[in-house]
C-alpha cells in the first residue's frame, strides 16, 4: 500500500506545471545566475495580509451556519467590516462525505441548512449570503486522503461518515475536481491548505492498520526535515495554483499553505503561496502566543506583498487573552500586526465582550498590518525577556513596539539609533491605544508592564536621509537562493510546552527549520554583522552561495559594504559579491576572503526594476559561510562615494 503511494507522488511529479519545471530547470544549471524577475508568490490578493475570521478557534469542527454567520453578522454590525475585516472562513468539519462514484463533496446538511438545495448539496446559497454582505467566503481542505481532525480527532462526532473512500475528503487526486468545484460552482476566494493527510497516514499508524484510513505515504515530518520530501509538497502546492489559475482567471483568490513550518516551508512557502504558517498551531496559552510569534518573528525577510508568514489566527477571546487578560489580548493583536501575520480573528464573536471587539478594531494597528510597503518589522533590541521591534511604514515613518515577554515591569530606553533616526533631531512617538504624543531627542525611557506591547507611530528625521537600508524594506526583498543547503532548527524560537499532548514525552525540542537563514541587520546566526573588526548597524546578513531579489522603486544608486562576516568559521574561502539590475552585471567585488576589510559597491541603478545581490564562493568547507551587506542602501543621489 505504502509502495503505491509513493509510486502515485512520483507520478504526479510528471505533470508539473511547465513553468515550475523551467524553474527547476534553471535552480539546477545555477541557481545564483540573475533572473531579472521577482521570484515570490504574487497571484492571488495577498498585496496587504488577508483579514478576517475563521471557525477553527472558536469552534473546532463543531461548526455550524448559524455559528458562522452569527460572527460574520457582528463583524458588520460592530463596524470590523468596514475596518477590513472581509474573509469569513471556514475550516476542518464542514464535509459530510465525497459521494461515490462521481467523487463531489458533499456538506453536512444538519448543520448547513442552506446548502441543501434542489440541485443537492452546495455552499453557493451561503457564498452568496456572505457576497451580499460585502464578504470574501473561505473553505478548508488538505494536501493528502485526509484532514486534520481525521488524523488527530479521532473521537470527534463531526468527522466524515461513510466508507473509507467516502471520507476521503482532501485533495490529493483531486485538486482539478475540488478547487473547480470550490471556486467555480461554489464560490469561494479563499482556501487553506493543511497537511495531516501527507503526514499522519503512514502504513504503520494505528488508524491505517485498523483498515479505518488508506495508507499515504508521509513527505511531511513535523520533527525532521531530512525525512519530509520537500520537492513532493512542493508539486501539490503548484497543481493547486495552476488550478486556483484556471478556476478564478481573474485571480480573485487567496491560497493559505498550512504545513506549520515543518518541511522547510519557512524557507519557500513565499513561492507557493500568499500566506505560509511558520508553526504547529496558536492555543489560548501566553507561552504558545510566544512560540508562534518567535517562528515567524526573525523571517522578516521571507514576507513580503504577496506572501506574508503566518505566526497563526489571533485568539483573543480566550484563555491567556480573553476579557481579563486585556494586557495580553493588545500585546498578541499589536504583534501579528507588527508581523503583517493575517489579522484572523478567533472568537465566536456573538459573545465576545466589547473591549476585545475595540482592541481588534483599533485601526491605527490596522493600518500597520496593511501598510502597503509590506515590510514585516525588524528586530532592533532582542532578548530573551524585551523585544523592540520596528517596521518601516510606506509613508516614511515608522512603528515601534516594545514587547515585555516577561513577569516583570522594564524600564526601557528606547534609543534613536534603535529606530534609525538622527539623535539630534525631535522624534515624536504616537501611543497607538491612548493616542498621546510625547517628543523627545537621543533618548527617552518607557515603562513596559509585564506582557505589555507598548506601540507607537515615530516621526522623526532618518539617519540615511537619502534612501532606505535593504534592512529597513524587507518587504521589497526577496532572499530567492538564502545559501542554506542543510536546514537545521531554529534553537531560539521559544519551547512551550504543547497544550494537547500534556508534559508526557521528552518535551519540546527546536523543531522549525530557519536556522541560518538570511536576516534583517543579523547575520544568518544572530550575531551582529562585523566585517574585519567593522561594525554594521545596518545590513542583511546572508549565507555564501546566495542571492537577493530586491525591488527598487525608483532609487538611483544600490551601495554597500561587502565581505566574509567576522563570525564565519571557514577562513580559506572567497567570496565574490555581484550586483545584477535587470539581469545585466553593474558591479562586481574582488574574491573576498574573512579578515579581509570590506570592499565598497556602488551601482547604478536608475531606471532598475530588479536588483539582484549574488555571493558566490567555490565548493568544499564544510561550514556554511556567513557574507555581510553592510550599510545596503538604495540611494536617491546618483554621486558614487
Ligand atoms: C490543523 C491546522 C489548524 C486547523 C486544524 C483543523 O491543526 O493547523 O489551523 O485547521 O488542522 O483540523
Amino acid at each position: 500500500m505504502q509502495e503505491q503511494a509513493t509510486l502515485g507522488w512520483r507520478h504526479r511529479l510528471a505533470l508539473l506545471p511547465l513553468c515550475l519545471a523551467m524553474a527547476a530547470a534553471h535552480a539546477a544549471s545555477d541557481p545564483l545566475a540573475p533572473s531579472a524577475g521577482w521570484s515570490a508568490y504574487t497571484a492571488g490578493q495577498g498585496a496587504t495580509p488577508p483579514m478576517g475570521w475563521n471557525s477553527w478557534n472558536a469552534f473546532a469542527t463543531n461548526i455550524d451556519e448559524a455559528k458562522i454567520l452569527g460572527s460574520a453578522q457582528r463583524i458588520f454590525d460592530s463596524g470590523l467590516a468596514a475596518k477590513g475585516y472581509r474573509y469569513i472562513n471556514l475550516d476542518d468539519g464542514w464535509v459530510a462525505h465525497r459521494r461515490m462514484p462521481d467523487g463531489r463533496l458533499l456538506i453536512r446538511p444538519e448543520r448547513f441548512p442552506s446548502s441543501v438545495t434542489a440541485g443537492g448539496s452546495s455552499f453557493r446559497p451561503f457564498t452568496d449570503r456572505l457576497h451580499a454582505m460585502g464578504f470574501k467566503a473561505g473553505i478548508y481542505s488538505d494536501l493528502g486522503r485526509n484532514t486534520c481532525s481525521q488524523a488527530y480527532s479521532p473521537d470527534s462526532p463531526d468527522l466524515p461518515k461513510g466508507s473509507v473512500l467516502e471520507r476521503e475528503v482532501g485533495l490529493y487526486g483531486r485538486i482539478d475536481q475540488d478547487i473547480k468545484l470550490y471556486f467555480a460552482d461554489w464560490g469561494f476566494d479563499y482556501i487553506k491548505v493543511d497537511g495531516c493527510g501527507v503526514r499522519a497516514f503512514g502504513a504503520n499508524e494505528a488508524k491505517v492498520r485498523s483498515g479505518q484510513y488508506r495508507a499515504l505515504a508521509p513527505v511531511l515530518d513535523m520533527e525532521s526535515v531530512t525525512r519530509s520530501d520537500i520537492p513532493v509538497v512542493q508539486a501539490e502546492f503548484g497543481q493547486i495554483n495552476a488550478a486556483l489559475r484556471r478556476y478564478r482567471p481573474n485571480g480573485d483568490f487567496l491560497l493559505s499553505l498550512c504545513i506549520w513550518g515543518s518541511g522547510d516551508v519557512r524557507a519557500w512557502g513565499k513561492n507557493f503561496g500568499n500566506v505560509s504558517r511558520t508553526s504547529d498551531d496558536i492555543t489560548p496559552a501566553w507561552s504558545r502566543m510566544l512560540s508562534n510569534f518567535d517562528s515567524a518573528a526573525k523571517r522578516e525577510l521571507y514576507a513580503h506583498p504577496g506572501s506574508w508568514n503566518d505566526p497563526d489566527m489571533l485568539f483573543i477571546g480566550k484563555g491567556d487573552f480573553d476579557a481579563e487578560h486585556l494586557v495580553e489580548a493588545r500585546s498578541h493583536f499589536s504583534l501579528w500586526a507588527m508581523l503583517n501575520a493575517p489579522l484572523l480573528i478567533g472568537a465566536d464573536l456573538r459573545t465576545t465582550p466589547q473591549p476585545l471587539v475595540d482592541i481588534l478594531g483599533n485601526a491605527d494597528i490596522i493600518a500597520l498590518n496593511q501598510d502597503p510597503a509590506g515590510n514585516q518589522a525588524t528586530l532592533a533590541y532582542d532578548a530573551d525577556d524585551l523585544q523592540i521591534l520596528v517596521k518601516q511604514l510606506a509613508s516614511g515613518q515608522k512603528a515601534v513596539a516594545i514587547f515585555n515577554r516577561g513577569v516583570t515591569a522594564i524600564d526601557v530606553d528606547l534609543t534613536a539609533e534603535h529606530l534609525k533616526l538622527r539623535k539630534d533631531a525631535p522624534i515624536t512617538l504616537t501611543d497607538l491605544w491612548s493616542k498621546a504624543d510625547t517628543t523627545f531627542t537621543n533618548e527617552t525611557r518607557l515603562h513596559v508592564a509585564p506582557r505589555e506591547t507598548r506601540i507607537f507611530r515615530v516621526q522623526g528625521q532618518r539617519t540615511l536621509a537619502d534612501g532606505l537600508y535593504l534592512s529597513e524594506m524587507p518587504g521589497s526583498v526577496n532572499p530567492a537562493v538564502d545559501g542554506v543547503t542543510q536546514p537545521q532548527a531554529d534553537p531560539t524560537i521559544f519551547r512551550s510546552s504543547f497544550a494537547w499532548s500534556g508534559t508526557k514525552g521528552p518535551g519540546e525540542r527546536p523543531m522549525y527549520a530557519g536556522w541560518g537563514g538570511a536576516r534583517a541587520d543579523s547575520t544568518p546566526y544572530g550575531q551582529l554583522l562585523q566585517i574585519a573588526g567593522a561594525r554594521y548597524a545596518a545590513g542583511i546578513g546572508i549565507l555564501a552561495n546566495s542571492r537577493l531579489e530586491v525591488r527598487n522603486h525608483g532609487y538611483r544608486r544600490l551601495s554597500a559594504q561587502v565581505g566574509v562576516d567576522d563570525s564565519a568559521q571557514d577562513r580559506a574561502r572567497a567570496v565574490t559579491f555581484l550586483v545584477y539590475g535587470d539581469g545585466k552585471l553593474l558591479a562586481k567585488s574582488k574574491p573576498m576572503r574573512w579578515g579581509q576589510p570590506a570592499q565598497a559597491l556602488n551601482a547604478d541603478v536608475a531606471g532598475v526594476k530588479i536588483i539582484e545581490l549574488v555571493a558566490r564562493t567555490g565548493a568544499g568547507g564544510n561550514a556554511q559561510l556567513p557574507v555581510s551587506w553592510g550599510d545596503a542602501a538604495l540611494l536617491s543621489s546618483a554621486r558614487h562615494d
